[in-house]
């Protein structure tokens, strides 16, 4: 079967290649699934460039990606939610890299049924995004019914999911982009768009019960100024920069 591999930490596209590889047989607790279609993330940019070598190591080459739908080709001894057959969709860990293949080899846990009303191609875009909105919205900032949000960078791949279930949730949604794609962040439900081509968001009503900053740098300190006291402010941007705090010391003795 053709899988891709990175070959060496660098760039796109010099580093990857689509190679033949062995098919991947079924452990105890394995599915084995027929991919028909995979999401790039920027995570696999990030991984590709070697972003991740401070928290992982991988011997190169190694297979990438992480999100993929597809369907069922064989499953381990232990297997009892699947069968051959079923349609599912799958996010690979870390150490489980590997879904821009033909078939790929993963834990039952990892696996859901892919709705039937969705295409291969739209379930595959899901659970990486999926699972960092409902992780930071309702597992960390435990959203609410009726609270303001705000969303940051709204046409992007989180964010165009976020304001969709941040909606179905009944949030108040407020999000940023440009104004190129202000049309597109409206019809998936934000209420308030703030361009930011045109715009200062941070000069507009503020006080939001979460803000949801999917940005980093400036936008995550930024952030604070426009919570509203006892806010919610969930970054997915990794740590924030080195902060100086304000903080009065006590004068010597
Ligand atoms: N994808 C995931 O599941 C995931 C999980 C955890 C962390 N992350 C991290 O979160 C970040 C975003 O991920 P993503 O998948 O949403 O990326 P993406 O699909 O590349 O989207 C980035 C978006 O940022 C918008 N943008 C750029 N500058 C902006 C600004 N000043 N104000 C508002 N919006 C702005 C762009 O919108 P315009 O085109 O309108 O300018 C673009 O749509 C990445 O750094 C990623 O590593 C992603």
């Amino acid at each position: 079967m053709r899988a891709y591999v990175m070959t060496a930490y660098g760039k796109l596209p010099d580093v990857v290649r689509l190679v033949e590889t062995p098919e991947p047989t079924a452990g105890a607790d394995d599915v084995v699934c027929t991919v028909s279609a995979a999401a790039l993330n920027p995570i696999d940019l990030k991984t590709i460039e070697g972003g991740l070598k401070r928290v992982i190591q991988y011997r190169l080459p190694h297979t990438i990606g992480f999100d993929a739908s597809g369907t069922v080709h064989a499953v381990g001894s232990n297997v009892t939610a699947f069968k051959p057959g079923d349609e599912v969709f799958v996010r690979a860990s870390r150490e489980t890299i590997g879904t821009f293949a033909e078939k790929i080899a993963l834990p039952q846990s990892f696996f859901a049924r892919k709705p039937a009303i969705i295409a291969h191609q739209e379930a595959a875009s899901l659970p990486l995004v999926g699972l960092t909105t409902v992780q930071g919205l309702i597992d960390r900032a435990r959203a609410k019914a009726g609270q303001r949000i705000l969303i940051h960078a709204g046409s992007g791949g989180v964010g165009t999911f976020a304001i969709q279930f941040a909606k179905a949730k009944c949030l108040d949604v407020t999000t940023t982009t440009s104004s190129r794609n202000a049309d597109l962040v409206k019809n998936l439900g934000a209420y308030r768009v703030v361009a930011y081509d045109q715009q200062d968001y941070r000069k507009e009503p503020g006080g939001y019960d979460i803000v949801f900053d999917t940005l980093g740098g400036d936008f995550t300190l930024d952030a604070f100024k426009v919570a509203r006291r006892g806010g919610s402010v969930v970054s997915i941007m990794g740590p924030r920069p080195p902060v100086r705090l304000n903080v009065s010391r006590r004068p010597q003795a």
